[in-house]
This record gives structure tokens, sequence and C-alpha cells, in this order.
């Protein structure tokens, strides 16, 4: 049985060999703004002596994987700069252990280090390592078992892999680059892609492919050109064999919001000015899955939508207006904004959620995927949820 399993894995991940990298046979998967590659291998813009590697990372807020205040990694390929690049190259060694060779292989350092670094957007971190070690790692000619020799200990090339994948990545503080750049994560900044080049070239010393998705910022590819082996040959930074997949202009990079996070105090409980709306279902671990759009309908996966907070004259409780009219409970008790309704007043609890008569549950039939857009009501329903007031 277990000799079928590799087999079958490359069935599947043949047909989106570039579907953002990720496990297509994780069932669970929620959709992503990020669930689809930027129009993948850009063509080659020159053609290099060596062969190139690209050491590439994600940056996923929404829904939010990793640190808040550090890139993930995605993977370390090779390239060949021309139209293709070898990928599933020995299902022998498609090892779905990754964490046990590590820990076997002295590789218990990197282990630590790929659990918070090395994230899959849907949550299964260890299906991604083996993914991207079958996908990329088998396919490089020095981890070939042949090449070890006769002291060759099983999958040792595997721990190779991932300790070079980590050295790769730690000297490549994407975050740490652009905010002391003063790019920042921000939900209503924009950047424009010299902006990010200017850093690439600043601190990596080359243009760099940035991945846009509907213009939010998610990867950065850096490309090296490889001399020697991979585990320890030269890696010299190179540019980037492609024009980048984000706009030139109105880049977003979103902030990563982190659920352990300690609401901010309010000192009034009222908001007041510009505000966003997120949805926290509990079914999900109340972390923030989307937001209010300018309906006052739920959706995931899109730009939350601008709400103004005008505070009452006491300054306790607040009425929300967006583009679309002032937001009330409608009768029938749904949250809708509109025109031609009075605006209701709600209040916001230590927590910074909208509270409605006393309460701060809301409801929703199902978490919505794709493109749906979900009513928020005040009656029980399926989904519980909190709206949760952001700046
Ligand atoms: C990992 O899996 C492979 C293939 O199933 C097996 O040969 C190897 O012994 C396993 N390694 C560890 C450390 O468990």
């Amino acid at each position: 049985m277990i000799r079928l399993l590799p087999l079958a894995l490359l069935g599947l991940t043949a047909t989106a060999s570039h579907a953002r990298e990720q496990i297509t046979f994780a069932t669970s998967a929620p959709s992503s703004p990020f669930s689809s590659c930027p129009p993948i291998r850009p063509p080659p813009v020159q053609r290099l002596r060596d062969p190139t590697a690209a050491v590439t990372q994600f940056w996923d807020a929404a829904p939010t994987y990793g640190p808040v205040d550090s890139w993930t990694i995605h993977g370390l390929w090779l390239d060949f700069c021309s139209s293709g690049f070898p990928q599933n190259c020995d299902p022998t060694r498609a090892y779905h252990n990754i964490s046990e060779i590590l820990e076997a292989g002295g590789g218990h350092e990197t282990l630590k280090f790929i659990e918070t670094y090395w994230k899959d957007y849907s949550g299964h971190d260890s299906q991604l390592w083996t993914h991207e070690w079958q996908k990329h790692g088998t396919c490089m000619k020095t981890l070939e078992p042949s090449c070890y020799g006769s002291s060759y200990q099983p999958q040792e090339e595997v721990v190779d892999f991932f300790e070079k994948t980590v050295e790769l990545f730690k000297q490549l503080p994407t975050y740490d680059w652009l905010t002391e750049a003063g790019i920042v994560p921000s939900r209503t900044a924009t950047y424009s892609l010299a902006q990010l080049q200017d850093v690439a070239k600043a601190r990596f010393g080359h243009e760099i492919f940035w991945g846009c998705q509907r213009g939010w910022l998610n990867e950065a590819w850096y490309y090296y050109q490889v001399r020697g082996p991979v585990q320890n040959g030269q890696f010299t930074p190179a540019p980037a064999t492609g024009r980048s997949s984000c706009p030139s202009d109105n880049i977003r990079w979103l902030p990563k919001t982190d659920p352990k996070d300690p609401p901010a105090p309010r000192p009034t409980g009222a908001p007041s000015g510009k505000i966003f709306i997120d949805v926290l279902p509990s079914s999900t671990g109340g972390a923030p899955n989307g937001a209010l759009i300018s309906t006052g309908k739920w959706m995931r996966n899109v730009t939350p939508a601008g709400f103004t907070s005008i505070r009452d004259s006491d300054g306790r409780g607040f009425s929300l207006q967006t583009s679309k009219g002032a937001c009330a409970i409608t009768s029938a008790g749904s949250f809708l904004c509109q025109g031609g309704q009075k605006a209701t007043t709600f209040f916001a609890d230590s927590e910074r959620n909208i509270m409605y008569r006393g309460k701060s549950d809301f409801y929703a039939v199902e978490i919505p995927s794709g493109p749906k857009q979900v009513t928020i009501t005040t009656g029980k329903s399926a989904q519980k949820v909190k709206l949760r007031l952001s700046e």
C-alpha cells in the first residue's frame, strides 16, 4: 500500500504543477486569495551559464500563517532558465516522514525552525514539506544517494535539502528589509513595484520576482547562480529570470493578524472614523476569517470595505456607514448597509467586537467560500461569529 502513495501523489501534483505549489490532495484546504500561483515561470529574459536556484517565500496574511513579522519558506527550486524545470524526479524517494528523517538525521534544530517558518496555507505543514522535497529536492543531482559514495546514510540527502533551504532563507529577511525601508504591512497603504525592487537591489543585489494576487503582495522569489553541489556549493545572487507578477503600482502588503495578541486597550468604547470589520467565526478557533464588505455582507479573500463610524453624542454608542449607505439590523434581523434606512446604534465590547442589544454574538448560515457573500444575522444560525473592529 505504502508503495502506491508516491505514485498517486505524482499524478495529482502534476495536474496542478504550479498551483501555488500547494497540496492538491488536502481536501479541507480553505480557499485563499493566494491559492493559485502567480503566472508561473515567467519567460526567461537571459540565459545564465550556471544552473539557477530560486529561494522562494510566502506572505500568508489571509488567512494568517507563520509569524506576523516574518515571511515563510515556500521552497528551494532549480531553474534551468529554459521553458522547463525538473520536477518529481524520483518517486522512490518521495518520503512522507520528513519530521522523522530530520530527527533521526541530526536535523532537530532544522525541524524546530521549519515548524515555525515553513508553513502550508491550509495548515498541513508536513504535507508541504513532503511535496517540496518530492517535487524539487528529488531533482537535485547532487542530492542523489549515489553522490554520497560508500558512506551514504539513508535519507541524509533529505536532511541536507532542508538544512540548505533554511540556511538560505535565513539570509533573506524580507520582512526586515522592507520594514526598514519604510514599507510596512498595512490595510491602507499602497506601494509601487519600483519601491520593492529598490529594496531587493539594495539588500540582495538584484531585482527579484515579487508575486501578487489581485494586487496583494504574497510571494518573493530570490534567484542564485549555483556553482558546485547544492549541499556546499557557491550560491551567488542573480537577477530574477522573469518579470514580477505584481502591478507597477497600488500594491498592498496586508498585515498578518495574530489571534494570540491581546486586544488593544480602548480608552473610549466607540470607534470613530474609518475602520474595518473582521469576521471571527468561533468554529475555526475565533481567528479573523474574512471581513465585511460595503453591503455589510461577509466575504473571505477580499479587500475589507472601509466603514465610517460616527460616535453618539454621549460617546458610548456608534453608527456605521459605508459607500452603500447606513448600516442597520433589518426587521428580519440581518446586518445590512444600504440606502433608505435609519442607522442602528451599536456598542463595542472590551475586545472591540460589535455589540447589538447587549450581545456580541452574530450568526451566518455558513462560512463563505470563493466569491460567495454571506449575510450576517442576529438570529441563531449554523456559524456563530464575532464582528471585530479593526483599524
Ligand atoms: C522514512 O520513510 C522511509 C520510507 O518509507 C523509511 O525507509 C525510513 O526508514 C523512514 N525514516 C525514519 C527515520 O523513520
